[in-house]
């Protein structure tokens, strides 16, 4: 029997599979995060842990917990894990890829069409009791998605689901930036790698989709914001520090790009005030790229798959790195 930590609510379901294998189960209840001296204590005789990626799994955290066989991260960005000290303790660290793809890029298409279109700004004026009289000219005029160019930075398994339902559900031209080829969006998709700037210069709409690391860190800068159209729109349900904030504003401010459509921000919780008061074609949403109930359901069960794995002498699932 082991003991497993887990620092947030998880499905009932999946919290009896972890006894029915006969582990011993901690659960961190309630709505802040766990208290780390908590952690620490309850990690000390602990061969498992699923967490979330808003816990600080660090080297500091990770020495407290001698026994600790795997790390299972709710998420699947997992910049909050030290890896290469969890890697030189034979800790196993997994992730919750695939399942959340097509929830995350759903979003990131919704963020989109509300930004072009002008949807929450619509719905606001309906419920301040306006009815602005139909004209050609009418407030609340938008911009087309469908025919346009949409630009995908980081071409891995969301960036495609984004760029997929750009091109077949809106007949979009696609160009993408990733490090790496990817040939079978080429093929399906005829979406043409090109080069960061080319990208910003040509797409309408430009949609995140890597991971934050030190490359990415602030990718979106002044300078990325004058590289795009005047027109453009940002979506970004990646990381938030893949942004400059700051930066972001001012693009918006100035006029440099028209729209943004931001699911994840540089210091969450907090949002940079500019953002708050910057309503035309700015759409805000706390993070809820992965936010429906049958995905949710999806990642918690796939970390105690890995979790399960690993107690029991097998491979994880989906490891990471
Ligand atoms: C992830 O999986 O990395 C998300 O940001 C959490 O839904």
């Amino acid at each position: 029997m082991a003991k497993i930590v887990c620092t947030s609510y998880l499905f009932s379901d999946q919290i009896d599979r972890m006894k029915a294998a006969g582990h011993k189960v901690w659960i961190h209840r309630g709505d802040e995060p766990v208290p780390r001296d908590r952690l620490v204590a309850e990690l000390a005789d602990a061969e498992g842990l699923i967490c979330l990626f808003t816990d600080r799994i660090d080297r500091e955290l990770l020495s407290a917990a001698p026994g600790l066989r795997v790390v299972a991260n709710v998420a699947v960005g997992y910049e909050n894990i030290d890896v290469d000290t969890a890697r030189e303790r034979g800790i196993a660290v997994t992730n919750t890829p695939d399942v959340l793809t097509g929830s995350t890029a759903d979003l990131t298409f919704a963020l989109l069409l509300a930004a072009a279109r002008r949807i929450a700004e619509g719905d606001a004026t309906v419920r301040r009791g306006e009815f602005p009289t139909w004209g050609l000219d009418q407030p609340l005029i938008g911009v087309d998605v469908h025919g346009k160019t949409l630009g995908i930075v980081g071409m891995g398994r969301i960036g495609t689901a984004v760029a997929r339902r750009g091109r077949l559900g809106f007949g979009m031209r696609i160009l993408y930036y990733n490090r790496t080829r990817n040939e079978e969006g080429e093929r399906e998709l005829a979406a043409e790698r090109v080069s960061f700037h080319r990208l910003l210069a040509e797409s309408d709409f430009v949609c995140v989709h890597v991971p934050l690391t030190d490359e990415t860190r602030h990718l979106f800068d002044r300078d990325a914001f004058r590289r795009m159209k005047p027109t453009a729109v940002l979506v970004n349900v990646a990381r938030g520090p893949v942004v400059d904030e700051a930066a972001l504003v001012r693009a918006l401010e100035e006029g440099a790009i028209a729209g943004a459509g931001i699911d994840v921000f540089e210091h969450e919780p907090d949002v940079h005030p500019g953002l708050i008061r910057l309503r035309e074609q700015v759409v805000l949403t706390p993070h809820l790229g992965s936010a429906t109930r049958e995905t949710r359901r999806s990642m918690a069960k796939l970390a105690v798959d890995n979790v399960l794995a690993v107690l029991s002498g097998e491979p994880p699932i989906t490891p990471v790195g």
